[in-house]
């Protein structure tokens, strides 16, 4: 897809979502509780910031939260961008997607597993542009249940997707390596994060197809 239909794509998705939603409606008045993004840290907010985490599976539509996907539509990671009058020029953010039921929802022993970590993304980003392009891969797209993961991968998965501020822009993020049992907080404690700015949460029906 060329910059400049992913450019109409994001603005027509996110007109209409605008215009369904009203500007002065919020998530929490629209959608279920189980459904909006870690309630308590984003409480912490007295106003939430002005960005928006757009995650787009498909070219005419992007997450709403609460969205739920085929293993066979997530083979490709999604196109993600950041939208907002908050975002500065000058800092850089850092994009993370965790899967917080791995390996079952019932027994997730592994949680939070690592799907996708961005840092360095800057805030200059334009709605055409990808936040891979535009920052730092740390860890790359990992496709869910590719064959190397458990047999006991089932159920329907949540994916959380954030978004944090860097407090120095440039900084090395770093990240301890194993991607399975991956702390969203110990990660924010040791790169001096603070709490999200943005998210959305998609999930994944497991039980489905993959091909
Ligand atoms: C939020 O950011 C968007 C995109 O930059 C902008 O169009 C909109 O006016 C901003 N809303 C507020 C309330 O500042
Ligand atoms: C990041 O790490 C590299 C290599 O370890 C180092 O040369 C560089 O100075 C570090 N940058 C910052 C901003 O700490």
């Amino acid at each position: 897809m060329s910059p400049l239909a992913i450019f109409f794509f994001v603005s027509i998705t996110i007109s209409s979502l605008f215009s369904t939603l009203g500007v002065e409606v919020s998530y929490q008045d629209t959608i279920p509780y189980e459904n909006t993004i870690m309630a308590p840290w984003m409480d912490s907010f007295d106003k939430k910031p002005n960005v928006t985490l757009y995650v787009c599976f498909k070219e005419d539509s992007c997450v709403v939260n609460g969205d739920t996907f085929g293993l066979k539509d997530t083979i490709e990671g999604p196109y993600v961008t950041l939208i907002g009058s908050e975002l500065n020029e000058k800092d850089h953010y850092v994009y993370v997607c965790v899967d917080i039921d791995a390996d079952n929802p019932r027994k997730p022993y592994a949680k939070n597993q690592v799907h996708w970590l961005v840092a360095n993304i800057v805030g200059s980003i334009q709605p055409y542009q990808h936040v891979a392009d535009v920052g730092k891969t740390v860890v790359p797209y990992l496709q869910p249940h590719k064959d190397f993961f458990y047999k006991g991968d089932y159920g329907t998965h949540r994916y959380y997707n954030l978004v944090f501020k860097q407090s120095i822009a440039g900084q090395n993020v770093t990240f301890d390596g194993d991607v399975r049992h991956f702390s969203v907080r110990k990660f924010v404690r040791e790169n001096n994060l603070g709490y999200p700015m943005a998210g959305v949460l998609y999930k994944i029906d497991y039980n489905s197809k993959s091909d």
